[in-house]
Order: structure tokens, then C-alpha cells, then sequence
């Protein structure tokens, strides 16, 4: 009944998530005995398959904190300079806990001009010289320095003096009962003499009222896994150098197209300089873009060429594949050399990450769908009576003005074209929630597959025991909801 994938992928067409659909099979176990444990690159294990693009509007610190804490990863955005890039991954290895702001300094002898000063933080901690790494002296909260309005007065008159801290190896259950037995509203968390975080009352609360944490991702150095990515130039290869020290866990190669002798050369001498570090090649979307880049010595490879949903690649250049497509072919060359597949673009609901899994991908990548969250940076704002963030695509003119054009136009063009726009998603809510439960939705989607990890959803297509088809215009309008005069989506 149905096609094999081998059948169904040979025919001539490009196939997006939405175009296919699996064919249920035998189910013989609970949902929640569906692992989703899996790989990012060779020697980079995940607990849940989800990625987070290097995108300026979607991973910086926070993000990589929260992707981390949820046994994920987030690659960490080039669009900036090399320490800028560095000091996020510093700063997200550094943390523990999941929070949403970045702790805040000022030297006694400075003022508080105003209530910006805070950068979103309650809080601003006073230290000797001004800087994470001196002396705590104490602190300001912005709701007194609101009511009192200081601006021309000195900090150390009246700050409050206090150098309560507690290591940053706290967990979330043990910042809880320090705050409880101290009875204090906030605790900044110190590591090496350095103030790395600061976490509130409300925070603590605030994450305890999401589905549990299940695993995070915890390197071998105890710091959680960050990922990050770089270009192709030459002086990506100082930039990489800055981000080894950070010590970042995985470099994803960032292009639009990566079949080509710029990327096989920084390969070649990424793996020589660093051959402990996990190297992520791409973007292709051929089995003969694949082949070259896994000769080359890849340790991932990274999927989709014009799937984002902010691309514009395929109307400008006339080159991309249908995601469902590119997923399969690539995948079904790059296993056979053990090099795990991230589906990168074109992600909006937990079905296409069981599409893209189930042909064979190790994780999805995902701009959009974590565009928008509380840990996406940039802050809200209103269109049209709706909370929004900003997304842009790396090759939107907007982006391209701050450096991303190198994954774009290469080295030479002197004329930019965008490949992508700027646009606004809606505030969904914390990763934190929406993530478990999308990966809950992806469980039982492996459930009714017969499936119950990644690995045994990939022998099951390869042994031809999972079968798809096409889906006609009608039958994909069929599989949405219709014929009702008003809905909501809601799914948790
Ligand atoms: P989603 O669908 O998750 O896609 O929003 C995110 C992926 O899209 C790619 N990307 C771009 N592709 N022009 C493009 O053609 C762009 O400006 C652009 N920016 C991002 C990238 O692979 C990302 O992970």
C-alpha cells in the first residue's frame, strides 16, 4: 500500500512537507516510549532533535541558554563581529539557568540616567569597577530608582549595600531554596569571580510553571553545548579562533550554497586546526553536493536550499529543491558515511518535523517557528492589535548591511541582491512551553508510524516498511481544517 520513499522521491518532482504524507502503521508501544535522543553532527548528541539557525533574530544567548536547558542547541549568529560572537557563547556556556535577561553593571561613582540604564534587567549590581569580574558591592532595583528618580545623585548613596551570591553551578532547585532561606527576591550567580547571571524570584517561578526540563545539553566541560556559525573568507578563520576559545562545541558552515571550493577548502583546514571540533557543512540539497562535502570531511550536513520561510533564493536564482525532496536524497547518501542531516527551513508545525525526521533527518533547524519567543532576541512590539518580533532573513537587505552577505553574494559581488525579506512573527510564548509540547506532538506522530526512536524511523523507510504518498490540492485542504465559519488553533 502507498510508495516507498525510494519510489515516491525518483519521479521527476519536487516535493515540499506539505505535498506528502506517511502512511500510519502498527502501533505496539506508549507515546512515551518514544525517544527522540539523536545527533547534531558525529560526536554532538542532542536529547530532542531541535536546532536553533544561526540567525540574528532568533540565536544569540538567551536562545542558547533555553535551546541547551531543553536538551537541544542553538548555533549562535555570525552577523557580528568575532568577540561580539565569542562573549555570547562565553556568556551562554557560563549559565545555568534558562533566564531572559543579562545581568547588569555599574561602577559606585556612576549615575543612573535612566531607566534604560537597566537594559530590561529589575536589577543593576553595583561591583567595584563597574565590570562583571570585580568586586560585588551591592545594588540598585529599577522599581526604587523608579519611585526615587536618582538621576543626579551618585550610585553609592543610596544603593543597597550586599554581596550575597551563589555559584553558578546552582540548579533551578537550588537557587529556589537559597532565595526561600535568604528571603531575598533576586541572587546573582558568580563563577570564577565573575558575575555570569542573575535570576529573580519571578524568574525561578516563571520556569517552574513550564513542563519539566528533561536532559539538557552538558558538554564533557560541564557548560551547556553551544553551537555557532562562521563563513568561508579568510578572516573567518580568526573568527573561528575567538570561538574555540570561547570554547563553542560545533561549527556549522554558513551557505547558501555549499557545494563549492571556498567551504571544501575551509573544511579541509578546519579539520587539520581543529580536529577535535565538530564541523557542520552546507547548505545543499543534492546527493552530489553532499558527496563532495562529506569527502571533504564534514561531521553534519545541513539541508534546504530556499525552504525558509523568509527565502527568497529560489525566485531570485532560479536553484533550491522542495524540502521533502532535498531531505530525503541527501540523507540517503550521507548515513551511509555515519553524517548525521539537519533539515534546515521551511518548519511551521510539529508534523513537518516528523516529516523531515521520519526521511531521514537527525534534527531540524528552525528560524520561524522559534522567532517570536520571549528568547528570541530584539523586543515586542504591536502590528495591527498584534504582539510581534522581528524575523529577517540573513540575506534581507536589512542584514546584509551588518556583515551577512558573505553567505549570500560570496566574495566579489559588488552589487547586492536581496535573498530575503524582513518580516514580523507572532509572540509565542517561552521556548521553554512550546517546545516539550511540540515534541510531545512529534512522539505520537513517531507512534503512529510504528516508530519509536529517529534511528528505527530511519530503518523502517530505508526497509521499505514506511510508506507515503502525494497529497492532490484537495487532500491537503481535506487534512487542514475546513468548512468551518470561524476556528482557533489551539494546541496547548
Ligand atoms: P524557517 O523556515 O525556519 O527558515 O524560517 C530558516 C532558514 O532559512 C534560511 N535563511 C534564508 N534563506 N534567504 C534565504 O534564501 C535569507 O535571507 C535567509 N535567511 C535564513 C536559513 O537556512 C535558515 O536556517
Amino acid at each position: 500500500d502507498g510508495f516507498t520513499a525510494e519510489k515516491l522521491f525518483n519521479q521527476g518532482y519536487s516535493y515540499t512537507y506539505d505535498d506528502v504524507i506517511f502512511l500510519p502503521h502498527y502501533i505496539d508501544f506508549p507515546t512515551d516510549a518514544v525517544q527522540l535522543g539523536t545527533r547534531v553532527s558525529r560526536n554532538v548528541p542532542l536529547s530532542i532533535p531541535c536546532v536553533a539557525s544561526p540567525m540574528d533574530t532568533v540565536s544569540e544567548t538567551t536562545m542558547a541558554v533555553a535551546m541547551a536547558a531543553l536538551g537541544g542547541i542553538a548555533f549562535v549568529h555570525s552577523n557580528t563581529t568575532a568577540s561580539e560572537q565569542a562573549a555570547m557563547i562565553r556568556a551562554a556556556k557560563s549559565r545555568r539557568v534558562p533566564i531572559l535577561s543579562n545581568p547588569v553593571f555599574k561602577p559606585p561613582s556612576a549615575r543612573i540616567d535612566s531607566v534604560d540604564d537597566f537594559c530590561g534587567s529589575p536589577y543593576i549590581l553595583v561591583t567595584e569597577s563597574g565590570s562583571a569580574k570585580s568586586k560585588l558591592l551591592g545594588y540598585v532595583s529599577r522599581l526604587e530608582w523608579e519611585k526615587q528618580n536618582n538621576k543626579e545623585v551618585k550610585i553609592y548613596d543610596y544603593m543597597v549595600n550586599s554581596s550575597v551570591s551563589a555559584p553558578s553551578s546552582f540548579d533551578l532547585g537550588q537557587i529556589d531554596a537559597f532565595l526561600g532561606e535568604k528571603k531575598a527576591n533576586f541572587v546573582p550567580l558568580v563563577k570564577d569571580d565573575e558575575v555570569v547571571e542573575l535570576v529573580t524570584k519571578e524568574d525561578v517561578e516563571r520556569i517552574k510553571g513550564y513542563p519539566k526540563l528533561a536532559a539538557g545539553s552538558v558538554g564533557a566541560d560541564g557548560e551547556w553545548l553551544v553551537g555557532a556559525s562562521i563563513g568561508t573568507r579568510e578572516q573567518d578563520k580568526e573568527r573561528l579562533e575567538h570561538l574555540v576559545k570561547a570554547g563553542v562545541n560545533v561549527v556549522v558552515l554558513d551557505s547558501s550554497q555549499g557545494n563549492s571550493i571556498y567551504q571544501i577548502e575551509m573544511i579541509k583546514y578546519v579539520k587539520k586546526t581543529y580536529p577535535e571540533l565538530d564541523l557542520i557543512g552546507g547548505n545543499v540539497v543534492t546527493m552530489y553536493q553532499a558527496e563532495n562535502l562529506i569527502q571533504a570531511g564534514v561531521d553534519g550536513l545541513r539541508v534546504g536550499m530556499g525552504s525558509g520561510s523568509i527565502c527568497t533564493t529560489q525566485e531570485v536564482c532560479a536553484v533550491g529543491r522542495g524540502q521533502a525532496t532535498a531531505v530525503y536524497k541527501v540523507s540517503s547518501i550521507a548515513y551511509k558515511s555515519g553524517v548525521p542531516v539537519i533539515a534546515d527551513g521551511g518548519i511551521s508545525n510539529s508534523g513537518h518535523i516528523v516529516k523531515a525526521l521520519s526521511l531521514g533527518a537527525s534534527t531540524v533547524m528552525m528560524g520561524s517557528f522559534l522567532a517570536g519567543s520571549l528568547e528570541a532576541p530584539g523586543s515586542y512590539e504591536y502590528q495591527s492589535g498584534q504582539r510581534v518580533k522581528k524575523y529577517r532573513g540573513m540575506g534581507s537587505l536589512e542584514a546584509m548591511t551588518k556583515g551577512s552577505d558573505a553567505r549570500y553574494l560570496g566574495d566579489t559581488a559588488k552589487l547586492k541582491i536581496a535573498q530575503g525579506v524582513v518580516g514580523a512573527v507572532k509572540d509565542k510564548g517561552s521556548v521553554l512551553k512550546f517546545i516539550p509540547y511540540t515534541m510531545q506532538a512529534v512522539k505520537q506522530g513517531f507512534q503512529d508510524l510504528g516508530a519509536s526512536s529517529l534511528q528505527s524511523a530511519h530503518d523502517l523507510l530505508r526497509n521499505k516498511v514506511l510508506r507515503l504518498e502525494v497529497r492532490t490540492g484537495a487532500a491537503q485542504v481535506e487534512g487542514g481544517v475546513h468548512g468551518l465559519v470561524s476556528f482557533e488553533k489551539k494546541y496547548f
